[in-house]
């Protein structure tokens, strides 16, 4: 059976980092209130000339040269975003005509933070479909251009940056431990979409618009649709939290991610966080902390990976994949 294996990954930071402590004198909130809700510390945030399509490109070039490809190599670039250069064209295509790639297809897929876990379910059937062979899937966003920079419930806990994935149609077993994508479980429900939206749009406002969540609604719902999620995903991989070798949660925020980890019984340890270095970068979360954790020398070959996303609509996912 064909599985569709990770062959390397990468990630892109905007140079400027802004730490906690440069948000006093912005809005009236602290370095400690911001670590003790969410556990962010720092953020990156974009430059005039950082967008989520250099961001991206950036991404896929560090993910390519990890896997010994070059965009000659890729039939298709699906990137999870809710943050596009331009209402269109899809900035997929953006960055395939900015890596030199006149061919394949590419498309944008726009799930807010669960954008990745939804785009590398997406690229998984593309692959076992045979519509494609090897697949960048790019998380890239630049929060802070949708950002109300005067609201501090919101302006704290977003950044930006980019992460990618090359995954690569592989002949495995059909087993669970093959390497590659081995279970994926998405949902939606848009009766919730007051929660955390963006108050403009091309079809109604006219505008971009800002972000307005109310936190605590979120949080309310957060930990019982992640689990639930995960739990349909080891059921449907066969397997238990004690098989997983590692958690790659989306990195909202620090109490959300214990809890869900602590209610699933996954060990502390197995646990990524970056919330602390990178905030809430939407659908790149994922994809960031997957690269310092595989750099680190954490994530290695043959392990077995969940990831996992909730965000706006409200949509949340899992993934399961073998490294
Ligand atoms: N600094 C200081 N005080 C603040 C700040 C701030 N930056 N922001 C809010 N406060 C105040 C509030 O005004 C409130 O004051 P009040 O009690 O006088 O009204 C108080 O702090 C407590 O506010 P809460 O909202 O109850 O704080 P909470 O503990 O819920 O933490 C947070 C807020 C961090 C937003 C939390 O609710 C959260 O993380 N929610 C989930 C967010 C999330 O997971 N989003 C995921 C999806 S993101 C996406 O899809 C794009």
């Amino acid at each position: 059976m064909i599985r569709s294996v990770v062959r390397g990954n990468g990630a892109a930071l905007p140079r400027r980092i802004m730490k906690n402590a440069d948000f006093e004198g912005m809005v009236e909130t602290s370095d400690e209130w911001i670590v003790q809700r969410t556990g962010i510390r720092q953020r990156h945030v974009a430059a005039d000339d950082e967008t989520t399509a250099s961001l991206g490109e950036a991404a896929a070039r560090a993910a390519l040269d990890s896997a010994g490809m070059t965009p000659a190599d890729i039939d298709l670039i699906i990137l999870a975003t809710s943050t596009p250069n331009n209402t269109f064209p899809a900035t997929a295509v953006e960055i395939q005509n900015r890596l030199g790639m006149h061919h394949g297809f590419a498309f944008d897929m726009q799930a807010v933070c669960s954008g990745f876990v939804y785009a590398v379910a997406t690229a998984d059937l593309y692959i076992r479909g045979g519509l494609a062979r090897r697949v960048l899937v790019i998380g890239s966003e630049t929060f802070s251009r949708i950002l109300d920079w005067n609201d501090r419930s919101t302006c704290v806990l977003f950044g930006d940056g980019a992460g990618a994935l090359v995954l690569e149609a592989q002949e495995g077993a059909g087993a669970i431990t093959d390497r590659g994508v081995l279970a994926a479980s998405l949902r939606s429900d848009g009766a919730h979409k007051d929660k955390l939206f963006v108050d403009g749009g091309a079809s109604t406002t006219g505008t971009v618009g800002h972000l307005r969540m109310e936190g605590r609604e979120v949080f309310k719902h957060a930990v019982g649709m992640i689990t639930d999620v995960i739990e349909a995903t080891f059921g449907e991989a066969g397997i238990t939290a004690q098989d997983l070798d590692w958690f790659v949660p989306h990195q909202a925020n620090k109490r959300i991610i214990d809890a869900s980890a602590r209610k699933l019984g996954i060990a502390e340890e197995k646990v990524v966080v970056t919330v602390d270095l990178h905030g809430n970068t939407s659908a790149a979360s994922v994809p960031l902390a997957l690269s310092v954790a595989v750099a680190d020398g954490r994530i290695k070959r043959g392990d077995l990976v969940l990831l996992e996303a909730m965000g706006g609509g409200f949509t949340w996912g899992a993934v399961l994949l073998r490294w």
